[in-house]
């Protein structure tokens, strides 16, 4: 058989949701030769209101459909002649998970084992690659001490990271088993502008501006490392390029704060830029019930990054929840 040659284009899928439609635009700018078929399903959490500034781009092109659908993917991948696939569609709000579990099995395994597969089949030779974005949440929770690497065992405790992890899982078989050009890469929690409304940053936003109750799970000590998606953006296009295949590459903010420390913070933005008549938004939060399983901690080691790729999390915590806290306070106040 003669070897394809490399065309260029990548399928993005999920690419209308929070992290996809931040990295789609920053792909284009970067890359004038590369060619973009963004393939979303547009369930509750995409929108096409987040690509609105490439929707015209000569290199952009979007398709609605499933990932699980192997007669659309089977023929995107001949129809635009595939040669990289970014997969970052997946079911992703924890709390959807618990309540109906069943859609994170669909999407987060049948569909990552639908593209693998219309891959396996597509690709040969060595010009390709499946770039597989997953989460720290896969390596269940920390305590107090310590950071998640590379080398941490899978414990996921969720049905959305138990969903993940499989995938992770998949798609390391297809490297293990059919010498697949894949690298998967776990991220910690990403925030900045374009999040589903239904996520924590933007929750306290939207509560805070609206005058309602600011939801706190239980004591509001769980801990999350934040990375300002921007910086998820760059390091995602650097291991995309450069990341050794068949290899994890682990990325976070190295900026980790508990639940309520981040609803203060937002709280003193929002009362510096839009003051109320007496009081401050804090008084507006509550503790509401804990969520069911609740993962205490997750903090990430990125040292492997940062050193075999140069990757480095540039934007400070103050900075980039400045940008997201006036990101939403416009959406918000608009409405
Ligand atoms: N947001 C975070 O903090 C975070 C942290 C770690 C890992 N991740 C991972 O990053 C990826 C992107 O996360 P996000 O926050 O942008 O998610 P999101 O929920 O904002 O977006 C998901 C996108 O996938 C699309 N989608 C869902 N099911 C689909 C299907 N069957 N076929 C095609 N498209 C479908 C949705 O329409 C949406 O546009 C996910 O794989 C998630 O697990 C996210």
């Amino acid at each position: 058989m003669v070897e394809r040659q490399p065309n260029n284009t990548i399928l993005v899928t999920g690419g209308a949701g929070f992290i996809g439609s931040n990295f789609i635009p920053y792909f284009l700018n970067n890359h004038p030769d590369i060619k973009v078929v963004n393939l979303d399903l547009l369930t509750y959490a995409g929108s096409l209101k987040n690509l609105e500034e490439v929707e015209k781009h000569p290199n952009y092109t979007f398709v609605k459909g499933d990932i699980c659908d192997n007669v659309l993917v089977k023929y995107l991948f001949k129809e635009f002649n595939i040669d990289g696939v970014i997969n970052f569609a997946a079911e992703s709000h924890v709390d959807n998970s618990i309540n109906s579990p069943g859609q994170f099995i669909k999407t987060n395994i049948e569909g990552t084992f639908t593209l693998l597969e219309a891959a396996r089949n597509y690709w040969k030779g060595e010009n390709y690659r499946f770039h597989h974005i997953s989460t720290d949440e896969v390596y269940g929770s920390l305590g107090e001490n310590g950071f998640f690497t590379e080398g941490s065992n899978y414990q996921p405790n969720s049905p959305y990271s138990a969903s993940k992890a499989s995938s992770d899982f998949l798609v390391r078989s297809y490297h293990h088993t059919y010498g697949m050009n894949v690298v998967t890469s776990n991220c910690s929690n990403n925030y900045g502008p374009k999040q589903h409304d239904e996520k924590l940053i933007p929750t306290i936003i939207r509560s805070a501006i609206k005058g309602l109750k600011i939801p706190i799970y239980g004591n509001g000590k769980n801990v999350r490392d934040w990375l300002f998606v921007e910086d998820h953006c760059k390091g995602i296009d650097l291991i995309y390029f450069n990341g050794v295949a068949g290899k994890t590459y682990l990325l976070g903010g190295n900026n980790e704060y508990d639940n309520l420390t981040i609803a203060e913070k937002i709280c003193e933005f929002i009362d510096l830029k839009v003051p109320k008549s007496n009081g401050s938004y804090r008084d507006q939060i509550k503790f509401v019930e804990d969520r069911l399983g609740h993962d205490f901690r997750y903090a990430i080691d990125a040292s492997k990054i940062k050193k075999e790729l140069g990757w480095n999390a540039l934007e400070s915590f103050h900075t980039g929840l400045e940008k997201t806290v006036d990101w939403y306070l416009k959406k918000y106040q608009s409405k």
